[in-house]
């Protein structure tokens, strides 16, 4: 069982908050969510944030938290990301040093289907969804793998299964 912290990264809808909150629980380790972090510093919503300052600063947000996350001398913790972390190279550098990195592997028709009736993700919101969320996850994918040190595929499972064969993975490793 690692004793470092965990990393998870994945694609929006791919479980990352609420998988993070019950291992979390489970191994007795503090749980952060970099969205939450950001969105209470900044005392906006992300889609404030995105119409307000633009995507770009809300990257820089992203990549000065994790900054922070990567200075030595933090307790080990759970760290739950956004799904666009992945994509500046010096995020995944970071991510690294922080520790264990976890990719939620999910399908673009797994996306669709838990992300039906979402409302809070800016890149989301558009009239043909199914061909943005292809399309981000097209672009992301590299990215993903790259990042990842293990990957769990997340689809047609339920949270309580996801949890159970991430906690699996952690005691492998
Ligand atoms: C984003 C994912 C969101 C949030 C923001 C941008 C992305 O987080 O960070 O809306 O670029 O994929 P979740 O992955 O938790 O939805």
């Amino acid at each position: 069982m690692t004793d470092k912290s965990i990393v998870l990264v994945g694609f929006m809808g791919s479980g990352k908050s609420a998988l993070g909150r019950i291992i979390a629980g489970k191994l007795g380790m503090p749980h952060s969510d970099m969205d939450q972090l950001i969105q209470s510093r900044a005392g906006m919503t992300i889609s404030e944030i995105f119409a307000g300052s633009g995507e770009e600063a809300f990257r820089d947000m992203e990549t000065e938290l994790l900054r922070e996350l990567a200075a030595p001398g933090r307790e080990p913790a759970v760290y739950s990301t956004g799904g666009g972390v992945v994509m500046r190279p010096e995020n995944r550098e970071l991510m690294r040093q922080i520790g264990t990195v976890i990719l939620l592997d999910i399908t673009p028709e797994s996306v669709l289907t838990r992300l039906s009736r979402d409302t809070k993700r800016p890149l989301l919101q558009s009239p043909d969804r199914k061909a943005r969320v292809e399309e981000l996850m097209q672009k992301r994918r590299p990215a993903y793998l790259d990042a990842a040190d293990y990957i769990l595929s997340v689809d047609n499972r339920t949270k309580d299964e996801n949890a159970a064969r991430l906690m699996k993975l952690l005691e492998e490793i």
